[in-house]
């Protein structure tokens, strides 16, 4: 029996969560910086680090308090070594050491992807290896290849913004407040289909690797365009143009995943599909990768929507996996706000 508790803090969530191997998840806790963050437009990765400070204990207190069990009844601790923001892994990582050695209990650093890429494991239904990932987060977008846990292929990825951050950008231009992207796809919601159409960028090539810079720029030439102060549109129509523009850059970006995937799909030798990052959470998304896939033959997985944006749960998780399979660090600790994904060793 290996019980592990989790700590994630790599941006600008404090995630904690307790993993068991035999009753699975038994608690977690999330608190998001948003509101401190808003005034700013975005992280600020200074005041991420001192409310992780704040934050970090109070919420370890609360997942056990909902778990009914004491700091005694942890076999294992994890944490986010990185990617991330270098300040707030470290917040993460010093509690999550000193934790480990007061308790005289093994810990490990957990790659903050791998712990998106294993989210769907956290539910019933979980993918078997090997499969195809795509990873979508604020930082990052990836087609990766899993054998296993840690064995890990890079098929593709974006050579300039990651997929969130397009959507972050984008909202930003479209005036939404941050963070954006769950913003944008509120607004898209309200879009009609079709009125604008965005490129799907490097579609037209060969490969798997994504660009997403040029749809913010096209965004704001349409809106340039549409929304002009000289064309004086009446209050609701400059607000459809605006829902419009949102629509036709998700729908432009979820394209463009589908052409990806499909393609990575259709050169592996898997039928299994998982989907994970903060954008995964997306419904459009979600449902048009299930369907493109459907027709593949091709299993999709994805984390429950709570799950795919940043937590505790799934650092809990990945971390129970490596602890699981007797690794673990020494005294030392530390932080990786660059650390690929294909550096990180297999089980066995
Ligand atoms: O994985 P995550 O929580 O943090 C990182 O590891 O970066 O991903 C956050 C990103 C943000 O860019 C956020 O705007 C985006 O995920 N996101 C969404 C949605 N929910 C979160 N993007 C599009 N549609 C959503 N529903
Ligand atoms: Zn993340």
């Amino acid at each position: 029996m290996l019980r592990v508790l989790g700590i994630e803090t790599s941006c600008d969530e404090t995630g904690v969560a307790v993993y068991d191997s035999e009753q699975g998840l038994m608690g977690h806790s999330l608190y998001s910086q948003i509101k401190l963050h808003a005034d700013y437009g975005g992280v600020v990765p200074e005041l991420a680090s001192r409310d992780h400070v704040r934050k970090t204990l109070p919420l370890i207190h609360d997942t056990l308090e909902q778990t009914g069990m004491g700091l005694d009844q942890l076999n294992g601790i994890a944490y986010t070594a990185g990617p991330g923001l270098v300040g707030a892994l470290l917040v993460g990582a010093a509690i999550g050491r000193s934790l480990a050695w007061t308790l005289d209990l093994p810990s490990i650093g957990v790659h903050h992807m791998e712990g998106h890429m294993l989210a769907p494991m956290l539910d019933e239904r979980k993918p078997e290896f090997p499969f195809v990932a795509l990873l979508v987060s604020g930082g990052h977008t990836q087609l990766v290849e899993v054998a296993a846990v840690g064995r890990y292929r890079l098929l593709g990825e974006s050579i300039d913004d990651a997929a969130g951050e397009a959507f972050d950008k984008t909202a930003k231009l479209l005036g939404l407040p941050y963070p954006g992207g769950p913003e944008l796809a509120r607004l898209a919601e309200r879009g009609s289909p079709g009125r604008f159409r965005f490129p799907r960028p490097m579609t037209d090539r060969p490969g798997l690797d994504f660009s997403f810079s040029g749809l913010k720029t096209f965004a704001l030439n349409t809106m340039q365009r549409e929304l002009a102060p000289g064309l004086k549109l009446e209050p609701e129509l400059a607000e459809q143009t605006r829902a419009d523009i949102a629509r036709a850059f998700e729908d432009a970006v979820v394209d463009t995943m589908v052409i990806k995937c499909r393609r990575a799909m259709r050169a592996s030798s898997s039928k299994t599909l998982v989907l994970a990052g903060g954008v995964s959470a997306n419904r459009h998304l979600r449902e048009r990768i299930k369907e493109s896939m459907d027709k593949e033959g091709v299993e999709v997985f994805y984390p429950r929507p709570q799950f795919c944006t940043d937590n505790g749960a799934m650092i809990a998780y990945a971390g129970w996996q490596r602890l699981r399979a007797g690794q673990c660090e020494g005294l030392g600790f530390g932080a990786r706000p660059r650390w690929p994904l294909e550096e990180l060793s297999p089980l066995d």
